[in-house]
Parts: C-alpha cells; sequence; structure tokens
C-alpha cells in the first residue's frame, strides 16, 4: 500500500480500486434482498447453496447467519475472495467454502445444489445464456436459482454507458426489464415469483461524506498523501458517475426452478390482483 504511486491509482478501473479501499459490494438490495431470498426458498440449514461472484462476501455471510446453511461462494477474482475469507473469519461463519471458479464452467455435478444465487452477475456476462445454463446445470430439480439482475428504467445517454463501461471495465449495452422477461422466457424454467425495486436518488453531500469515510480507513492511512489525494479524486468520480447511473436503474428479485419434466402444461393460468 504504501508504495502505490498516484500513476498506479489513475490506471486502476473500479474494481480494482475495491481491492485497494475493500468497499463492501452488496447484491442490489443488500441485506433486505439476501432476508427476501432466505424467506422465499424455504432453504433450511440442511440445504446447499452455491453463491455466484461473491465479491467481497456480503450474500454468504448474511446468509449465513440468517440460516447456517451449506454455502458455497465461488468469484474469478481472487483478491475479493481473500477478503471474504477474511470477513467470513471475523464474522466466525462456518459451513462456507469458497472457490475461485467462472460461473461458464462451473465445477459442480448436475443437480448439486438446493438454491443457486447469481445476484447482478449475468449483466456482466458477454455470453448470459451459457452463464445461466450453468446455474440450471448445478441446481436440483426441486431447487431454485435466485437471480438479482439490474436493468435501466429511463434511457441512458450513450456517454453515460461509455463512462461507466470503462470505470468497470465491461462493454454494457443497456437492457431494460423485458429484456429479462425475455432471457427468462425458457422452456421448462418456471417463473415462480418477481419482485421490482428502483434505486433511489443519493444527494450529493451522501456521496461525499460516504466517499470520505470509506478513505478514512486504517489500512489507507500508510499511503503517500499525493497517492491518497488521487485515489480520493478519482474514487469520488466514480461513486458520482454510478449514482447518476443507478438512479436511472432498478433491479429485480427473480425465482425461477427447473420444471419437472412430467408434467402437463399448466391451462388455467392466474395473475396476482394489485
Ligand atoms: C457486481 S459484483 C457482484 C456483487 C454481488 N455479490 C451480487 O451478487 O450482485 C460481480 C462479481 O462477479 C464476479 N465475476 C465476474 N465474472 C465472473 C465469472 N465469469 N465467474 C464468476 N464470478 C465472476 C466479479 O469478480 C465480481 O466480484
Amino acid at each position: 500500500m504504501k508504495d502505490l504511486t498516484p500513476k498506479q491509482i489513475k490506471d486502476m478501473d473500479y474494481n480494482e480500486l475495491i481491492g485497494i479501499t475493500k468497499e463492501t459490494n452488496r447484491i442490489p438490495g443488500g441485506r433486505k434482498t439476501v432476508f427476501e431470498i432466505v424467506n422465499r426458498t424455504c432453504i433450511d440449514r440442511h440445504s446447499k447453496v452455491l453463491e455466484i461472484g461473491t465479491s467481497t462476501g456480503f450474500t454468504a455471510i448474511e446468509l449465513s447467519k440468517l440460516i447456517p446453511c451449506y454455502i458455497t461462494s465461488i468469484d474469478i477474482n481472487e483478491i475479493s475472495l481473500k477478503e471474504t475469507r477474511k470477513r467470513a473469519i471475523k464474522e466466525k461463519v462456518e459451513n462456507l467454502k469458497l472457490l475461485k471458479a467462472d460461473v461458464n464452467k462451473l465445477p459442480f455435478d448436475d443437480e448439486s445444489f438446493d438454491l443457486v444465487i447469481i445476484g447482478n452477475v449475468l449483466s456482466l456476462m458477454s455470453n448470459k445464456e451459457q452463464a445461466f445454463n450453468e446455474c440450471r446445470r448445478v441446481c436440483k430439480k426441486s431447487g431454485f436459482i435466485v437471480a438479482v439482475p439490474m436493468y435501466y428504467i429511463v434511457k441512458p445517454f450513450n456517454k453515460l454507458i461509455k463512462e461507466v463501461s470503462e470505470a468497470i471495465q465491461v462493454n454494457i449495452s443497456p437492457l431494460f426489464e423485458k429484456d429479462w422477461d425475455k432471457f427468462f422466457d425458457i422452456p421448462n424454467l418456471e417463473v415462480y415469483y418477481t419482485k421490482k425495486f428502483k434505486f433511489d436518488y443519493i444527494m450529493d453531500k451522501e456521496v461525499k461524506s460516504f466517499v470520505e469515510n470509506i478513505l478514512d480507513r486504517a489500512h489507507l492511512k500508510e499511503m503517500r498523501k499525493d497517492t491518497l489525494n488521487t485515489l480520493y479524486k478519482k474514487y469520488k468520480d466514480y461513486m458520482y458517475l454510478f449514482r447518476d447511473n443507478l438512479s436511472k436503474m432498478g433491479f429485480s428479485i427473480i425465482l425461477l426452478s427447473n420444471k419437472m419434466v412430467w408434467e402437463d402444461k399448466e391451462l388455467y393460468t392466474s395473475k396476482e390482483i394489485k
């Protein structure tokens, strides 16, 4: 940390900056989403759960507090897994296995898990179908897959898309709610439940105070002053950019399950009266 230069910070994307700041990365909706998942999926302490793209382990740790089931969390980023490991030890989480793995090629047998959680990870995938097929493959026929995709509610300007794509180093093509409805409209996949949310608009002073709080962390104190100043500016710019982006976005908690192969088509379908 103490040898980092302003130039190194300037060259980093947002994911690399998370590695430096150790900012908590959450599933959209945070703790409430994890609570909703636990309540909706009927899991118990014997259940086997796979979480995809754990980042700093928020979902796994929150889930284990609600139900101490058997959790396996994967990510392709070794630095994130290292941070998750530290946090899990601090929170005395048992029954959590962490593994470096790619969602496109999961190292598990077919039908290994009762619940597969894929938060806002599919949005980042260039081959979403392959990644989701892997989630379906490793999920038991009687199990659930929960996806929490984000999407635009308001059409974004190209400039915003370009800046966010650069920040997270993923080529974003803007998706809307209807795109995800279409994506999950797959033969032999049942959509059990969908709950929709919209992100709040966060005021400037809240963003500023969040940034100051994060950069005041003890492990950053040993950083060179000029490097810390560069980090402050870059991190602050990213946070305002994400605020502008998320204020145009929402997300859905979508509960899915592989259909039983033997059942007849449901003829008399229904809709909730709202
Ligand atoms: C936006 S964060 C996810 C935050 C939160 N855990 C959630 O579920 O929404 C995306 C995470 O997915 C990981 N990721 C990206 N590509 C992946 C892949 N091919 N396989 C597994 N994890 C991947 C990233 O390293 C990052 O930690």
